[in-house]
Formats: structure tokens, sequence, C-alpha cells
């Protein structure tokens, strides 16, 4: 394929929300409601624009969300993606129902097979984001919702991926130095920090959402 034929790479929007002390669920890593209801209305308009909407295995694992939009119909749908490297996320899983399509995505090594769905794999070990989004752009989507966890987050930044940093911040504290925060991983080491410009901020119910444009060559 020539240059000028390569699809055009899906614009990414990560989105989550956060309590004031920066954290996405509590230590025992269970779903929480931090989002008001006039974000969850912000968070279904933004789940419509999107052609495709990605978590990672642990989110699977700790929430077992489904990832539509109640009310759409099933063509109307974005794709769910899951990175779901070693074949781990259970055949019972919400996002592998009919509400939806769905692409399972693993690393070359696993062979797991999932009843009825799509899975494509990509890289040793870890899965190579810059192919999951040429797989994703030729298939027409043009934009991209990364909805977490916060290791699926990190490894987005960590491939200078993320377009727009779109989050929700509630009212009450969670605490815990072990429970979840947007952005996981291994960090980022000092200069090496992902500079943002802040382009929009909302107060939405009793929290606020601030929206962040990733800066390419700051
Ligand atoms: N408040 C919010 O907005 C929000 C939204 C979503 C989730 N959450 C919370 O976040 C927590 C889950 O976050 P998490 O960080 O534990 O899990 P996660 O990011 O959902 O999933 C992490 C897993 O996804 C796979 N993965 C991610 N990036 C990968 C890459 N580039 N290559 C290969 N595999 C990759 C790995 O699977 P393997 O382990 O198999 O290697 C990794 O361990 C839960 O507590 C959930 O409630 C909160």
């Amino acid at each position: 394929m020539t240059a000028d034929m390569s699809p055009m790479r899906p614009r990414v929007i990560v989105n989550c929300a956060m309590s004031p002390d920066g954290k996405i669920a509590g230590t025992e890593r269970r779903q929480l409601r931090i989002s008001s209801s006039e974000d969850m209305d912000r968070v279904r308009r933004l789940r419509s624009e999107c052609q495709a909407i990605l978590v990672g295995a642990g989110t699977i694992l700790a929430d077992d969300p489904h990832l539509t939009v109640k009310g759409l119909p099933k063509e109307r749908q974005a794709l769910r993606v899951v990175l779901d490297p070693r074949g781990k996320v259970p055949e019972t899983s919400m996002v592998l129902d009919e509400r939806a399509s769905t692409l399972m995505v693993t690393n070359e090594d696993c062979t797991r097979q999932y009843a009825g769905t799509e899975v494509v794999r990509l890289g040793k070990g870890t899965i190579d984001l810059n192919a999951l989004l040429h797989v994703l752009g030729g298939r027409g989507v043009s934009t991209l919702l990364v909805e977490g966890g916060g290791e699926t987050i990190f490894s987005f930044f960590q491939a200078g991926l993320v377009d727009i940093f779109s989050v929700y911040i509630g009212e009450y504290i969670i605490g815990g130095r072990e429970a979840p925060s947007p952005v996981d991983g291994d960090g980022f080491k000092a200069g090496e920090h992902v500079p943002m410009r802040l382009t929009s901020v909302d107060r939405l119910g009793e929290g606020v959402h601030l929206t962040y444009e990733v800066l390419r060559d700051a």
C-alpha cells in the first residue's frame, strides 16, 4: 500500500471520571459511580459520536460494562474494542453480547477464540496500538473513544496516540494508595511528561468536566 492509500489514523479521545483526589475506582477496583447524571448524558452523546469504544481487559473483569448507548439500534452502536492480550476475558462478559459488534484484540501468541466475535492478533506480548489504529482506520473509524482503565490509558499516552484527554471530576474522596488513577502504568520520567492545553471547563451537576488537547512537538 502506498503512503497516500493508508487509512487515516483515528483521532483518539480518552474519557474517564475521577474523584477530586485523582482515583477512578477504590482499592478493591470495583466500579463506582463518579459521574453526575449530567455527565452521564455527556458521555452518552460522546459515545454516540464515536465509531469505536475501547477498554482494557481489567475494566471488563472489574466492571463488566456493555459499552453501548441505550436506545440506539445495533447498527448505530459504536464498535466495541477490548485489549485482551492473553485471552482472559470471560465468554459471559456483557461486551460479548449481541447489542453491538465487538472486536477482541489479543497478542500474536494468544490462540483464544471468542464465540461469534471477531479477533485480531497484534504485537508480541503487548498489543501494537499503532497497528490497531491502522486496522480501525481501515474500517472507517475516524474517532476512537478510550474509556479506561488506567493501564490502558497509560499505554495510549506512552505510544503518543492520545489527541484529547477528557475527565470528569466528581464530588467525593475515594482515597487509597493502591486505588487506580486515570493514567497508571509505569508512569513517565521527568522530562517525558505529556504536555496538554486546557480547552474547556464546564460545571456538570456537582462536578466539573475538563477537556485538554495533547500538544505535539511541545
Ligand atoms: N472511572 C472511570 O472512568 C473508569 C473507567 C474504566 C475503568 N475504571 C476502573 O479502572 C480499573 C481497571 O483499570 P486497570 O488499569 O486495572 O485495567 P485496564 O486498563 O482496563 O486493563 C488493563 C489490561 O489491559 C491489557 N492492556 C492494556 N493496554 C495494553 C497494551 N498496550 N498491550 C497489551 N495489553 C494491554 C492488559 O491485559 P493483561 O493483564 O492480560 O496483560 C492490562 O493488564 C477498574 O477498577 C475500573 O473500575 C474506571
